[in-house]
């Protein structure tokens, strides 16, 4: 069985992040996490923050803060919300981390011994104004390819092309706004992807091939434009040094590397944080060096999925020695907020610190994966959240435990009752779930994580429906034992959901796991149905003791959501 490394996307560390953000990479990532360790899987899941860079520079600044002030504050904000959400990172690593210095120079010595760098004048925009250059971020334009007007020195955020700051239109500096910008010579290090362009094209044809169309496609469109020379070092303050032993000239001027260079080596080094941190742990190289039995899976958003299958991959082809490659690229589209985008920079949509205060975790993580945009982009809105929540969460599953356990309490106190054996209508019940739940693994195994839970409700379903047709409060009347048994195996559905569940919606789950004691079967170490058990649904014998839950989901109410779009708007 191979050990299962899974990464998601590094969220920058500027600002906290919104639910688009978080339905991009980390939580799907989370939920493949868990249902894989529950499946009995050795999981690595590892994250971090991005902290190197110009938005990191802009926003310490805008905060009045050295930067490293503001990414140590920033980065206890982000894990606290995301422990919040039940991310079940095994590491929450920094991209400013010694280690990621150390590996990052490795990486840039290594492809500088294998003639994959050069140092080349580059003319580069000067801003007379702030009296710096200004690199990526700091400049802002007319994207040349799509016209969109606000496009960064660094990318396109509307047709994702990857720019130079030289090739945007009518360029303004982003510190002070001014147009006054001049064109000036100074030296960086570029990475020669030309010359590894075949490596990487024919890597891309041996893997690709079962990801998802997003990511495979926007690999290809890539290739097929060419790879470029690209340069990775910058004029920041804050970033990766390059190394004075090889490039003392440039270490000299103060130049760092490009944040694209060291952020996907983040996932190794916070790795490295993750076993440096415990001399239990295993050392990080074996989960990336020359290994044969890791499979490895990245979640992220489809704009990063050029740097994730050209540039990152490029980088490691060259350094010429064995790093784990990606085999799997979950990507995603975008969650929109009324149709139009969320918006880090004009807070625009729903933050992840204001959805903990809203509600709990759950509620956000069952909405959002059910409609996780893994094709095309979805919108957000408060009615939907609403209306899905009621229904799925609210009746589906929180009343159908209710209505059991408070009838089986009322009728035969807090013990399951034996009830007579099961019959035709329990055999078909649990071949239709073995079914369902054989659909679910499917999904899950293959990351479709809305046909996933849209499997999952209908196995909440089934429970309903089977109670609605037995009616045990009817059945009382004329047939004690019938009604018993109809409890009996209903609150077996409760344990089974309760295991299924745990992916999606970790919080209720466990809730719905610990209701029961003094069974006769050990069922604590029970992380995962067998096929058996669910056709005979006896995990709880009759003599087992149970808790009344507290209402495990709350309906959102018509008032609640005009609240919400009042003080969150919907207007773009
Ligand atoms: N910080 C980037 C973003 O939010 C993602 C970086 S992923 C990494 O788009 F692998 F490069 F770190
Ligand atoms: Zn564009």
């Amino acid at each position: 069985m191979p050990r299962h490394l899974i990464t998601s996307a590094l969220p920058y560390i500027n600002g906290i992040k919104h639910l688009g953000n978080l339905v991009g990479s980390m939580l799907p990532a989370d939920v493949y996490a868990r249902y894989m360790r529950a499946r009995g899987h050795e999981v690595l899941f590892i994250c971090a923050t991005d902290e190197h860079g110009t938005p990191a520079e802009l926003a310490a600044a805008a905060a009045g803060l050295t930067v490293a002030e503001f990414c140590a504050q920033a980065h206890a904000t982000q894990k606290s919300i995301y422990d919040g959400f039940g991310l079940s990172f095994d590491y929450f690593g920094r991209t400013s981390s010694p280690q990621n210095i150390e590996i990052t120079q490795h990486f840039a010595r290594k492809l500088n011994d294998n003639g994959f760098i050069e140092e080349r004048a580059v003319r580069q925009v000067y801003s007379a104004t702030d009296g710096r250059f200004l690199p990526d971020r700091y400049v802002e334009g007319t994207c040349p390819h799509c016209g969109y007007d606000r496009a960064r020195g660094d990318q396109c955020e509307n047709c994702t092309r990857l720019l130079d700051p030289t090739d945007l239109i009518e360029p303004r500096s982003a510190i002070s706004g001014s147009t006054d910008l001049e064109v000036r010579e100074t030296s960086h290090l570029f990475l020669l992807q030309s010359k590894l362009q075949g490596e990487v094209e024919g890597w891309i044809d041996e893997v690709a091939g079962t990801w998802p169309q997003l990511a495979s496609s926007i690999a290809r469109k890539w290739l097929a434009e060419g790879l470029h020379d690209r340069a990775i070092t910058r004029d920041l303050d804050w970033g990766v040094p390059v190394p004075a032993d090889t490039w003392p000239a440039l270490a000299e001027d103060g130049k760092v590397f490009y944040v694209w260079f060291d952020a996907p080596l983040g996932y190794l080094a916070a790795t490295k944080e993750w076993s440096d941190a415990d001399p239990e742990r295993v050392d990080w190289k074996t989960w990336w060096y020359d290994t044969t039995d890791v499979r490895y899976t990245e979640f992220m958003g489809k704009d990063n999925v050029p740097f994730h299958t050209v540039m990152f991959p490029a980088t490691e082809f060259g350094v010429r020695e064995p790093w784990k490659m990606v085999d799997y690229i979950k990507s995603f589209s975008w969650l929109n907020y009324y149709g139009g985008k969320f918006s880090t920079s004009q807070h625009r949509g729903v933050f992840t610190d204001d959805a903990l205060s809203l509600l709990p975790a759950d509620y956000w993580r069952y909405f959002l994966i059910t409609n996780a945009p893994e094709s095309d982009d979805v919108s957000f809105t408060w009615e939907l959240f609403a209306a899905q929540t009621n229904k799925d969460l609210a009746d589906v599953l929180g009343n159908f435990v209710h209505r059991v356990l408070t009838f089986s309490a009322k009728r035969f106190g807090d013990h399951l009752p034996a009830g007579a054996a099961s019959g035709p209508a329990e055999h078909e019940l649990g071949l239709q779930l073995s079914g369902l739940l054989e659909d679910y693994e499917r999904h899950l195994d293959g990351i479709e994580l809305r046909k996933a839970t849209a499997t999952l409700r209908a196995m909440w379903s089934v429970g309903n429906e089977y109670i609605n047709e037995k009616a045990p409060w009817t059945q009382i009347k004329t047939d004690p034992d019938a009604a018993a048994l109809t409890l009996r195996i209903a609150a077996n559905l409760i344990f089974l959901f309760g295991i299924i569940s745990e992916p999606l919606i970790p919080a209720t789950a466990q809730t719905l796991r610990g209701l029961w004691s003094g069974t006769q079967r050990d069922l604590t170490d029970i992380t995962w149905p067998e096929h058996r058990d669910v056709q005979t649904l006896d995990w709880l014998s009759a003599g087992t003791e149970f808790t009344l839950p507290p209402v495990l989901f709350a309906k959102i109410s018509e008032d609640d959501v005009a609240a919400w779009r009042d003080r969150f708007g919907t207007d773009s």
